[in-house]
């Protein structure tokens, strides 16, 4: 019999758009401060894409981020997938829209729908089609463009959202295995707590739909943040008891960058200090599936993460759907 086959991690890669928008910018359009959005969600600034930056553009200059990172020529690649929530357009894929830009006219291309935990998600998926035989080398994305489907003057969510992607390159490898665990889960009973109403078949585009702004984002804050906590404590622990490690070998806890005190809950809740935490939400907001690629990218590129050193990931966003992975960089 064949010996299994694992999966490599070869690069990452980042992008943010360049306009920074500030608490400080926000407190002129709505009322709200500084404060009030420091103390209750840690954020300070998020970037914002132009109009004529869609969120394939973003994935765009992440993958060449990425493919740089992992020393490949985009020829190589043969599966593109994009966990995004924000997509160019409903049909075709961003994943398409990528592959255009990317040249690679015959690699496959689709996008993941799982909200924040999208790249969770996307990496249980490469990881399957690599270790099935039927892909070997995957670009996957996590990509997202928040500020086209927010509220700007409902401050209970437009203090919340960013812009911004990630990209990962994952490959076949005969020694290595690099995504020692996954671990998911939804739950499609809150499917009310946090979603975007309208612009699908449920609620087609009208001018009311539009009237009503049911295209952007509706959230019950404060609902979500319990299911958020319990949810990514508990997946965290799982995937980290089925990488067969301990606590003290994982060298950074990424998890999902949408509330300062989410991340603290959930710090608390495993009883891992906050030093070995890794935390960008002030500066980025949170960016959806693109946080714990773009955060993990930090990391490596600002040497908290070494070579060969063990991370786990943790993501929870609407439907809802949770994920947590163990991954070797
Ligand atoms: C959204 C969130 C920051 C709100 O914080 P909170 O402590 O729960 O605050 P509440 O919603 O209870 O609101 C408290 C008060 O602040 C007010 N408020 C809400 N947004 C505000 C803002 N941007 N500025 C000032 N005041 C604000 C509310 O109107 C409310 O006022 P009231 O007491 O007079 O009614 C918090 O619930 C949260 O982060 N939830 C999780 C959201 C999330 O992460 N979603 C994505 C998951 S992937």
């Amino acid at each position: 019999m064949d010996k299994k086959v694992g999966v490599k991690i070869l690069g990452t890669g980042s992008y943010f758009p360049k306009k920074i928008l500030t608490n400080a910018d926000l407190e002129k359009t709505v009322d709200t401060s500084d404060e009030w959005i420091s103390a209750r969600t840690g954020i300070r600034e998020r970037r914002i894409s132009e109009n004529n930056e869609p969120t394939s553009e973003l994935a765009y200059k992440a993958s060449i981020d990425a493919l740089e990172s992992a020393g490949i020529k985009s020829e190589q690649i043969d599966l593109i997938l994009v966990a995004t929530t924000t997509p160019d357009m409903l049909c075709p894929s961003t994943a398409c829209f990528l592959q255009m830009k990317l040249g690679l006219t015959f690699a496959p291309a689709f996008d993941i729908s799982a909200a924040c935990s999208g790249f969770i998600y996307g990496i249980s998926v490469a990881k399957a089609f690599i270790e099935s035989g039927l892909y070997k080398t995957i670009l996957l994305v996590g990509a997202e463009e928040l500020s086209k489907v927010t509220d700007w003057t409902d401050r209970s969510t437009c203090v919340l959202f960013g812009d911004g992607a990630g990209a990962m390159i994952l490959s076949v490898s005969q020694e290595n295995d690099d995504v020692l665990s996954v671990v998911l889960g939804a739950n499609g009973l809150y499917s009310d707590l946090l979603f975007l109403p309208a612009g699908g078949t449920a609620h087609p585009a009208t001018t009311e739909t539009v009237n009503k702004k049911m295209h952007t984002i509706k959230m019950r804050g404060r609902e979500v943040f319990k299911v958020a906590v319990s949810k990514m404590a508990l997946a965290a622990v799982k995937a980290l008891e089925l990488s067969g490690k301990k606590r003290k070998d994982i060298k950074l806890f990424i998890p999902h960058q949408a509330n300062m005190r989410i991340i603290e809950a959930v710090a608390k809740k495993m009883g891992i200090p906050m030093d070995k935490i890794f935390v960008n939400i002030h500066k980025t907001g949170n960016i959806s599936t693109a946080t714990t690629i773009t955060a993990l990218d930090e990391a490596v590129k600002t040497g908290k993460l070494q070579k060969g050193d063990l991370v786990e990931l943790v993501a929870f966003g609407g439907g809802f759907t949770w994920g947590a992975t163990v991954i070797r960089v």
